[in-house]
């Protein structure tokens, strides 16, 4: 497995484009099934779970090619609904075929895609909403782990949501688009990227209002056409190098920001001390000052200030000047940088009551051997190394490469010292 090597103490100074993002690329590239036509889509982020969502569309007889960032997807022609265990296994975003596939073909196979290291991440929500649509889900084996679902048609119907699934929402309105009837979603999950999921199918001639709030009405068409569609940047890439920065006492701009995506957690950066000057789709990040600690910073689904930037938090919260709290709202187990930041000497406790993490600050961190366990962990890991006195070597890697393009590149051209290894350090 691949690590990353970094040289902690440069302040990061310079300009950076920040890349597509990864999660309006992965619904929309699933929701490409739903045309029989072809897509072009442009902005899109050269990152492995793109990548593996490619392989499962051209499993599925799809056709796939890059220029650039830019990828054409034509799904004229689809030969199978079965979408390979092996694809699950590698990454559950593969569940988003669900919804695609059953609007499309009336039929899906699908391995239950597993957990992860941040949580079970069961699809009960995706499964009880799409079964009120007429669609019958059957397991194919007695492990129950491969799903058949099927259907004569789907029905439009209204589905209430407990909690508002980003995934579930984005499934159920794949599933309901070319559906007879009219589906309601209520207490659908409002996040950017499932605006950005209604708006390539509002484009492509699906009928969809409600798009940004936590009540969705989609009313079934008969066909999609192609469309050419530019995704926006990643808010979360873009959360991250804005907290690298902070947290380095740098000062940068960063272009093509997607700054409407990003107000809570702009804010709670500016918590901490940093300043963020916004303009257009730029914003300019510098601080000068010891991070001020947070008293509680709480995840909450979307316009609350997301999950995926928790990680990020913390390890410049460990920096803090005083005691800080964070109450991970979203996920069981999203704490496992918490021992690879004691390695490197945070000072973290964990409370099982509330999912808390309470950190006080110490003046430095050093560096230090340390695993990435997910996507966003690793990439934290990297904020903290970069302010780590001496050098910081962050394991299996590859995890972080589902997620950023090229995350030493970028951070590379803003003076760090960081580099790419092929292989782990013993
Ligand atoms: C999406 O995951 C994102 N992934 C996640 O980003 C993000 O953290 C999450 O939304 C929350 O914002 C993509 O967009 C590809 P959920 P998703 O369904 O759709 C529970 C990253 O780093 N739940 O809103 O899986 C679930 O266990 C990733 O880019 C059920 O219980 O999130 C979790 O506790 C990590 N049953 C909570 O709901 C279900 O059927 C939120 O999950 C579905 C979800």
């Amino acid at each position: 497995m691949s690590s990353i090597e970094v040289i902690g103490g440069e302040q990061l100074k310079g300009e950076l484009k920040i890349q597509g993002s990864k999660n309006a690329a992965l619904p929309i590239i699933a929701a490409t099934i739903l045309n029989k036509g072809t897509t072009v889509l442009k902005n899109c982020p050269k990152i492995l779970d793109v990548f593996y969502m490619v392989e499962i569309l051209r499993s599925l007889g799809c056709i796939a090619t890059w220029d650039g960032n830019t990828l054409y997807i034509d799904s004229t022609t689809v030969t199978s609904t079965k979408v390979s265990d092996d694809s699950v296994q590698k990454m559950r975003s593969s569940i988003y075929f669900l919804g695609a596939l059953i609007g499309r073909c009336h039929e899906v196979t699908i391995a239950y895609p597993g957990g992860c290291s941040i949580g079970k991440r069961p699809i009960d929500f995706h499964l009880n909403a799409i079964k009120k649509m007429n669609v019958i889900q059957e397991f194919e084996d007695e492990e129950e782990t491969i799903l058949h679902c099927y259907t004569s048609g789907i029905t439009g119907n209204d589905i209430f949501f407990d909690f508002p699934s980003v995934g579930a929402t984005q499934n159920v309105i794949m599933a309901a688009v070319l559906s007879t009837g009219t589906t309601r979603i209520f207490n659908a999950a409002r996040e950017p990227e499932v605006i950005e999921l209604c708006d390539y199918l509002i484009e492509a001639g699906a009928r969809i209002c409600g798009k940004g709030s936590a009540y969705l009405q989609v009313e079934g068409v008969k066909n999609l056409n192609g469309v050419e569609f530019t995704l926006s940047s990643d808010r979360i890439v873009a959360g991250t190098y804005m907290t690298a920065i902070a947290a380095t006492y740098g000062e940068a701009l960063l272009t093509d920001v997607p700054l409407k995506n990003l107000d809570s957690t702009i804010r709670i950066l500016r918590k901490t001390g940093c300043n963020i000057d916004i303009s257009n789709d730029n914003c300019k990040i510098s601080s000068v000052r010891r991070p001020l600690p947070i008293e509680l910073l709480k995840t909450q689904p979307y316009p609350g200030f997301p999950t995926d930037m928790q990680s990020q938090l913390m390890s410049i919260l460990c920096l803090a000047d005083g005691k800080s709290t964070i109450m991970e709202g979203i996920f069981e187990s999203r704490y496992q940088n918490v021992p690879e930041l004691v390695k490197m000497g945070a000072d973290i406790e964990l409370e099982a009551i509330g999912n808390k993490a309470i950190i006080t600050g110490v003046k430095h961190l050093h560096g230090a051997i340390v695993d990435a366990h997910d996507l966003r962990g690793g990439a934290a890991l990297v904020i903290a190394a970069l302010t780590a006195q001496g050098t910081t070597v962050i394991r299996e890697a590859t995890s972080v490469e589902r997620g950023y393009e090229d995350i030493c590149r970028d951070l590379n051209s803003l003076g760090a010292n960081i580099r790419f290894c092929s292989e782990n350090v013993a």
